[in-house]
């Protein structure tokens, strides 16, 4: 517990929404252990496992491979908030505290300290049970790139490479048929995928989160694209993307999640406004969860390799209730209560957004 002697066993987990990544963290967290004298132990399925009580011992074997391949060899969920367990009973959704649950297996494995890799909700459950004793160490993930404590997350290169070898793909084809194709990409309140993605596959269009829409100015900039002789557009939309005054888009909610609301749509609500508004036959592409799966870019496998060996090395230290970060070209480590207190959104000055805009995409901004 807390503090005490020698650190020697490690819980080591993977929570949320998954990403390219996770393994090479699990992997650089797993292969120095034995140098620190320590033993790692792999809880199944995020917090929902650590609940639950499910972990195993892992051994080098267990990750030798496993830097190229996708997902996350422990498995995920972003349904096990321990603080807003759910238990469905005859329709109804009932919500319990699951932490002394939390807190009784790490004392049974015998843990002195636990590695949690996730986004922002990770971090938020890391927060409370390092309040209540538990020595965590979290390694911040998401392709969303949207929290604001570290400079970068590793998954989210990965997520743009996707979205820029699929906005490669639509504009042959776009251009073809002279249509405009509108992509949906990942990015619930923030616009980093697709302004990244965009940026990269040269979208014509980019719609943020952060920067309200207004239809007339996207019907424009497709009317002054084809006066220009260009007969095709693209648009990429980040999910959480929206009309001006309007609201978001959305497939639905479950109580169960983490986040409980699920976005999803926008791309066909502007691909049918456009095509009705400006008469361009308009197609629609929702690039969902392609966006997360299969092997990590490189720079992808590099970073979360460092933020593994960095926060095993920080369990030696017994850097405690801290996050690892990036932070220029350093990997260093905040306070975990510091990384959670707002989210990293697009600023309309970012440096990403003007080189943009100097390019002639338009984020047709109210
Ligand atoms: O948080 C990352 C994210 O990719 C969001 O952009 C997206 O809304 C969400 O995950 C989708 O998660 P799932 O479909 O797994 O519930």
């Amino acid at each position: 517990m807390a503090g005490e002697g020698e650190i020697r066993r490690i819980g080591v987990l993977t929570g949320g929404g998954d990403c390219p990544g996770l393994n090479a963290v699990i992997r650089g967290v797993t292969k120095p252990a034995q140098d620190y004298g320590m033993t790692v132990y792999g809880i199944a399925d995020g917090f929902e496992g650590f609940v639950e009580g499910r972990a195993k011992e892992l051994r080098n074997t267990d990750v030798s491979g496993i830097l190229i391949q996708g997902g996350t060899i422990l498995g995920s969920s972003n349904k096990g908030d321990p603080f807003h367990w759910t238990v469905e009973s005859n329709g109804k959704i009932e919500i319990m505290d699951k932490s002394e649950e939390v807190l009784r297996n790490y004392k049974a494995w015998n843990l002195d300290a636990v590695i949690a890799i996730g986004g922002d909700g990770t971090m938020h459950i890391c927060d409370k049970l390092t309040k209540m004793g538990m020595n965590i160490i979290g390694v911040p993930k998401t392709i969303d790139n949207d929290l604001d404590a570290t400079d970068l997350t590793f998954g989210h290169d990965s997520a743009v490479y996707v979205v820029t070898t699929a906005l490669d793909r639509l504009h042959t084809t776009a251009s073809s048929h002279h249509r405009v194709i509108v992509t949906e990409v990942m990015g619930r309140y923030a616009g980093w995928i697709a302004l990244n993605g965009g940026l990269a596959g040269g979208a014509d269009v980019i719609l943020i989160p952060e920067m309200p829409f207004s239809w007339k100015k996207v019907y424009d900039k497709i009317h002054k694209r084809e006066l220009m002789g260009k007969r095709f557009s693209l648009v990429c939309a980040a999910e959480g993307a929206k009309p001006a005054g309007g609201e978001i888009t959305t497939k639905g909610t479950d109580f169960k999640r983490t986040d409980p609301i699920q976005l999803g749509g926008i791309g066909k609500v502007v691909a049918d406004k456009i095509e009705e508004n400006t008469g361009r036959e308009t197609r629609v592409t929702v690039l969902g969860h392609l966006q997360r799966g299969g092997s990590p870019t490189p720079f992808d496998r590099i970073l979360a390799t460092k933020f593994g060996c960095f926060a095993i090395d920080m369990a030696s230290k017994k850097c405690f209730g801290s996050m690892v970060a990036l932070k220029g070209a350093e990997i260093t480590k905040v306070a975990i209560k510091d990384a959670i207190i707002k989210q990293k959104l697009v600023q309309p000055d970012d440096q990403a957004v003007l080189a943009a805009k100097a390019v002639g995409i338009t984020f047709c901004e109210d």
